[in-house]
């Protein structure tokens, strides 16, 4: 089968409502419901830090961060990373990610959060937070609640309660 062209974009605010379809696809009602939801709620994703995957027009996967602290510590948020079901297992998941981690360094930021699958993040240097460190508004399996540093040592000393913005 020959290569499909995928291109990576930031994401813009009028791919707004096709993401949001692909989110409804992917986690259905319950997604509201999600601890990283509240932490997301009413704060905009950083739009330059945030990447779709079009294949032509057609939007095949996105992904989002979002500006949050811990305690005085600014962080992003990771989330949600979505593929269209029918073009996944072909690396586009990963290349999103690759994709916003490199624009978050390139602009400084230091540290990235997410609650999702270690196997599959993990493969991207994403590690397991020890459990009571950070303060969550909703609870989380501590096996999905994971940090990347985009600096050496940029988690050494951080705790305490997180917050969306
Ligand atoms: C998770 C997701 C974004 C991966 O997208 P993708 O484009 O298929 O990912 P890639 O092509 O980069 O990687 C695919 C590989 O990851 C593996 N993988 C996918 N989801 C995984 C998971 N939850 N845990 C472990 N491995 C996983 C696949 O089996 C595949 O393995 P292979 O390379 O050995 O074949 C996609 O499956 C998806 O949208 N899932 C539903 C939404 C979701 O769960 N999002 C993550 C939480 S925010």
């Amino acid at each position: 089968m020959p290569e499909i062209a995928i291109d990576l974009t930031a994401e813009t605010p009028e791919d707004g409502p096709a993401i949001e379809k692909l989110h409804e696809r992917a986690f259905g009602p319950g997604r509201f419901a999600r601890t990283a939801f509240r932490l997301r709620e009413g704060v905009a994703a950083c739009a330059d830090l945030s990447f779709v995957a079009r294949i032509g027009s057609m939007i095949v996967g996105s992904v989002r961060l979002t500006p949050m602290h811990i305690g005085q510590h600014p962080a992003l948020l990771l989330g949600p990373l979505t593929v269209e079901p029918a073009f996944r297992s072909r690396g586009i998941g990963m290349a999103l990610l690759q994709a916003s981690l490199a624009a978050a360094a390139r602009k400084g930021h230091r540290l990235v959060l997410l609650v999702g699958d270690e196997p599959y993040y993990g493969r991207i240097g994403f590690k397991r937070i020890p459990p009571g460190r950070i303060v969550l508004p909703g609870p989380v399996d501590p096996m999905r609640f994971l940090v990347r540093e985009l600096a050496d040592g940029a988690f050494d000393g951080v705790e305490g309660t997180a917050r969306g913005g």
